[in-house]
């Protein structure tokens, strides 16, 4: 939606005229499956799609919001945060830790919609998030810290929504730059923006497939992986290398968490090697990086489910295909390929048809492009 549009709908609903526009994007993460929690490396790119809010500052405490997408209103109140369990617990949970840390807020009418795909692996939850911190920064005056305000983000998810998830997604969302991926030392939280290389299209493949983080087996892998780790008697995995692993791992570490520390320790040396051949434009290394990445995924962490698969498979046979692997924590949502610019149209049109021929399902295929980490929207 553009933004004049939602200033419409903000306008019919409230009967005024919004002051502040805000936007945060989604995420496709690249590289660096499952290393966040791990202390390890990401490479995620914002999408261009995203969360936008319109906004008009109010006298008291009260946030008031509407969900154009879901047609539904709720309020709370900033001097009395109680959980719900609903939609504006991520509002909520910003607000709540904006507070902890001693911002002082303002109370605001707002209008939110977006058109980043819930559940699909896309991060539409930190989109929402990061948008809400970047409406109560503009309404209530302090100023813009993307890494401070990724950082107060996962702890809202983590312990307002009660989703243990790491801080990839928050990142991407509150700190990429148009143009660029985004290269994440998970540990220092140091990061180097790479542009992508000339040529080459980043494609989502929505396998419409959904499972939910709350109740899935994400914590069970973050659980093995601390196994891991304090086996090899290190503080997190990030710490243990490929050869240390191959080395010591048959000494007695259980098969179940000896798997999954593989995948964690080879795909942080894939993404450390991803940015080097994405600075020298590499893409065909960087495809066979993709590929390495979503078969550890599927055969050691064991991720992913059968349409990804699929729909991978139906991916790397096409013309143009560098690579491709599912994105995000899996079990269900979207893959991404790299893809030939020129092939681009021809590729979305035949991995869809392919896709339905061998799965009877339908998949959204879309080329994505990289975007702007959360800003203010002038009109
Ligand atoms: C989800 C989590 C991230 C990350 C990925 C897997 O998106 O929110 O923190 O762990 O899964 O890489």
């Amino acid at each position: 939606m553009d933004p004049k549009t939602l200033s419409q709908h903000f306008q019919t609903h409230f009967n005024a005229k919004p002051e502040i526009l805000v936007r945060a994007p989604g995420r496709v993460n690249l590289i660096g499956e499952h290393t966040d929690y791990n202390d390890g490396f990401v490479l995620p790119m914002a999408i261009d799609r995203e969360v936008m809010i319109a906004l008009r500052p109010r006298e008291d405490e009260t946030i008031r919001l509407y969900s154009l997408d879901l047609e539904t209103e709720s309020a709370f109140e900033l001097s009395s945060l109680v959980r719900e369990g609903d939609w504006i617990e991520y509002p909520k949970g910003i607000a709540y830790e904006l507070l902890k840390a001693g911002f002082k807020l303002k109370g605001f009418d707002a209008i939110m919609t977006g058109d980043v795909p819930r559940g699909a692996g896309l991060s539409s939850s930190a989109a929402v998030e990061l948008a809400i911190a970047r409406a109560f920064s503009a309404v209530s005056g302090f100023e813009w810290n993307a890494p401070a305000m990724a950082k107060l983000a996962q702890k809202a998810e983590n312990e307002w929504v009660g989703v243990n998830c790491g801080i990839m997604d928050q990142m991407a969302s509150a700190a990429c730059k148009e143009g660029f991926a985004l290269f994440l030392d998970c540990r220092s939280l140091e990061i180097q923006h790479a542009p992508l290389p000339k040529g080459v299209s980043v494609v989502i493949l929505d396998t419409s497939t959904r499972r939910g983080l709350v109740d899935s087996a994400y914590n069970e892998r973050r659980s093995q992986c601390e196994e891991a780790a304090s086996w090899f008697g290190v503080k997190a995995l990030r710490d243990v290398s490929v050869e240390e692993f191959n080395k010591r791992s048959k000494d007695g570490l259980n098969a179940l968490a000896a798997k999954r520390a593989k995948h964690i320790v080879t795909e942080n040396a894939r993404v450390l090697e991803a940015i080097e051949v994405m600075k020298a434009g590499n893409v065909k290394r960087l495809g066979e990086l993709f590929n390495a990445s979503h078969d550890s995924l599927r055969d050691d962490f064991e991720v992913t489910n059968d349409a990804l698969n699929i729909m991978v498979d139906c991916a790397r046979e096409q013309k143009g295909c560098y690579g491709a692997r599912m994105t995000g924590a899996g079990f269900g949502g979207c893959a991404v390929a790299l893809v030939n610019e020129a092939n681009a149209a021809e590729f979305v049109n035949a991995v869809s048809k392919a896709y339905k021929q061998k799965s009877s399902m339908e998949a959204a295929v879309y080329v994505c492009k990289p975007s702007q980490g959360a800003s203010l929207i002038s009109e």
